[in-house]
């Protein structure tokens, strides 16, 4: 069984599938881990994140880098937005990707091309989306509680800029953009609290699991 989770930035799809996961006893895999694991193996190469070779030599990131709490760093999601592009980039990570989604027994994977490229066959495609407001929001008081990066400095107003610019470019690349697929079942989570949210996930892929 492969649950696939797509959706842009801060819509609460990485907490929906962890706990999809959980429910279900199978993996999760967050495949935007790796987009910033690139982004954040270019900085530290001193390369650019727009250059197409920098960004491919970046792929051969150690798995350390992986649990490295900087990946979940505003400005490391820029640099994976930004490396994500290449179209060289998206095939280094695939193989990763889809292996994980064969894992026998199933598997949950969250990311922006999962039901489009990663695995089109899954069992269950879930888009999970919020209004720019709200996700900026999310971000700003996750960034708060975990205290990465120093949210005196980083406005609510400019996060909210920085979620526009980060879905223009993943619904604008040409190269597995942001998008539903034309099966999933898109979920609007902005009026609902993260238990809200995961309910009315729950109730649709039970229900989708049962159709014949
Ligand atoms: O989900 P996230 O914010 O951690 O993702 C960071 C960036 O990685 C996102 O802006 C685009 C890219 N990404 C992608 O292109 N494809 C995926 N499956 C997951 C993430």
């Amino acid at each position: 069984m492969i649950i696939a989770v797509d959706g842009p930035t801060a819509s609460g799809k990485g907490t929906i599938a962890k706990r999809l996961a959980a429910h279900f006893g199978v993996p999760c895999l967050d495949t935007g881990l790796l987009y910033r694991a690139v982004g954040r193996q270019v900085a530290l190469n001193e390369g650019d994140p727009d250059n197409a070779a920098d960004a491919l030599a970046a792929c051969a990131f150690p798995d350390a880098l992986m649990e490295d709490e900087i990946l979940r760093s505003e400005e490391t999601g820029g640099l994976a937005s930004r490396v994500s592009v290449h179209p060289g980039v998206r095939q280094a990570l695939f193989e990763r990707q889809r292996a994980f989604a064969e894992t026998p027994g199933g598997a949950v994977l969250d990311g922006r091309d999962i039901g489009t490229v990663i695995a089109p066959d899954a069992d269950v495609k879930l888009f999970i989306t919020a209004s720019v407001q709200e996700r900026a929001k999310r971000r700003w008081l996750e960034m708060i509680a975990k205290n990465i990066d120093d949210e005196d400095e980083i406005p609510l107003s400019e996060i909210e800029r920085d979620v526009v610019n980060r879905d223009a470019r993943d619904i604008n690349r040409k190269d597995a953009p942001l998008k539903a697929a034309p099966d999933a079942m898109i979920i609007d989570t902005t009026s609902f609290d993260a238990d809200q949210a995961f309910e009315t996930v729950l109730e649709a892929v039970q229900q989708a699991l049962q159709k014949p």
